[in-house]
Order: C-alpha cells, then sequence, then structure tokens
C-alpha cells in the first residue's frame, strides 16, 4: 500500500489526477451520499467552515451552492487546489475559497464546522500515524468553537482515537452507504471545553 501520509505521494499523484482538463474525484462518497451533513451545519451560514486535504472533490463548492458563504477548501499540494479552483461554476455568488497549506501547521479559530473526508486516513498509512494523527486532533480542536463539529468521513471506525485525544471530544459515529454499496463511517465529533480547573479538583 502506498504512504498516504508523504506530500510526495500526493504530489506525484495529482501529476495525473489534477492534469489540465481533469475531471473532480471524490474519495468514498459523494456530496449526494453526504446531504445529511447539512443538519449538522451551522444555521447561520456565514460562519467559517474549514474543508481540510479538499484534493479534487467538489464537496466545497456543493456547500457554497447550498448558501454556506464561508467555507475554505485546503490541501498542500498546489496542482490540486489550482484543479479544484477551475471547477466553480460562474453563477456561484459566494464560491469557496481555496489555499495551498499544510493543515498540520495551519492555524484558525472559531469554526463553525471542520471537514474531513480522508485526510485522517491519509495520516493513519505514515511511520508516526499514532502521534500525527493524535497530533491533528487536538490541533482542529482548537480551531473549532465550542460545540462546534468534527465531521469526519472514514473508511474505519475512528472513535477510539478521539478517547485517546488529550483534549475532550463529543462523539458519535453512524455508517453511511455509498452508491457502489461500501460501508463508510461518519463521525461528528464535537469540542467540547475541559470543565474549569476547581470543578474538575472537586470531582476526583
Ligand atoms: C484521500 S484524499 C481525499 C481528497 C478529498 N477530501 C476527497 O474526499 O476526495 C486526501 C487528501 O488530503 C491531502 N492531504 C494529506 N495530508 C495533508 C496535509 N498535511 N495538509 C493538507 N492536505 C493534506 C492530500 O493531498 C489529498 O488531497
Amino acid at each position: 500500500m502506498p504512504d498516504y501520509s508523504r506530500k510526495d505521494y500526493w504530489s506525484g499523484r495529482y501529476d495525473t489526477d489534477a492534469a489540465p482538463g481533469a475531471e473532480p474525484y471524490e474519495w468514498y462518497l459523494g456530496f449526494d451520499e453526504l446531504r445529511d451533513i447539512l443538519e449538522l451545519l451551522p444555521e447561520d451560514k456565514a460562519q467559517q467552515i474549514v474543508y481540510v486535504g479538499c484534493g479534487i472533490s467538489t464537496l466545497g463548492i456543493e456547500l457554497a451552492k447550498e448558501g454556506f458563504s464561508n467555507v475554505t477548501c485546503v490541501d498542500w499540494i498546489q496542482k490540486a487546489v489550482d484543479a479544484a479552483s477551475k471547477f466553480l461554476p460562474e453563477e456561484l455568488e459566494t464560491p469557496p475559497s481555496f489555499a495551498c497549506a499544510d493543515i498540520a501547521d495551519s492555524t484558525y479559530e472559531n469554526l463553525a464546522a471542520v471537514l474531513d473526508k480522508g485526510l485522517l486516513d491519509s495520516f493513519l498509512t505514515g511511520e508516526e500515524a499514532k502521534t500525527a494523527t493524535t497530533a491533528l486532533i487536538d490541533r482542529i480542536h482548537g480551531w473549532l468553537a465550542v460545540g462546534s463539529p468534527l465531521i469526519l468521513i472514514s473508511h474505519s471506525d475512528r472513535t477510539k482515537l478521539f478517547g485517546s485525544s488529550t483534549l475532550p471530544w463529543d462523539c458519535s459515529v453512524r455508517q453511511v452507504e455509498s452508491g457502489e454499496g461500501r460501508q463508510f463511517f461518519l463521525h461528528v465529533c464535537r469540542r467540547v471545553d475541559p470543565p474549569p480547573e476547581d470543578e474538575a479538583e472537586e470531582r476526583e
């Protein structure tokens, strides 16, 4: 199996997949199969949502079509970001923005939601998988407003990872079937703030 955590793997892959004239590609599930996530997104559609590891997926564009006006799609491969931004329909009033950045170095705050479809799975194939993934989850915790969700779509149930995070999450998971009959896991993990120190001491 390739090491999906490596930047050079993705760079090489996007030489082909994001070449001029490339079509969009969705890992796991497309927007039609994920429409239920709309209920998890903020009522105020102007709040910021970040789609990490967007690749050449159109999920961010689909959210903008649904009226979400502050969607940021991020990937660390410039070729992917350039190709993805070319899929924007002209008539879109509030298009998502696209950024080329390494998620492990990125900083956001007060986000209304973070979407991950396949990025955390990529981290989990690397040599330092457990450490890198826990660091990623902790980082995303800090980006979210309290109560807001990380919506994580994975080929496996990742609930245990959140249990081993140093920060508190409130997670639920359900299965979603793809058009081809494959099962994927949709996690909704909300940022919970740790109780104030004196309360935590009282409970001990
Ligand atoms: C499995 S693909 C999923 C692409 C897209 N989310 C989808 O569902 O079609 C994982 C994506 O994460 C990106 N990625 C992996 N590690 C990253 C990192 N540290 N920072 C930003 N993007 C990363 C890869 O370049 C790749 O586009």
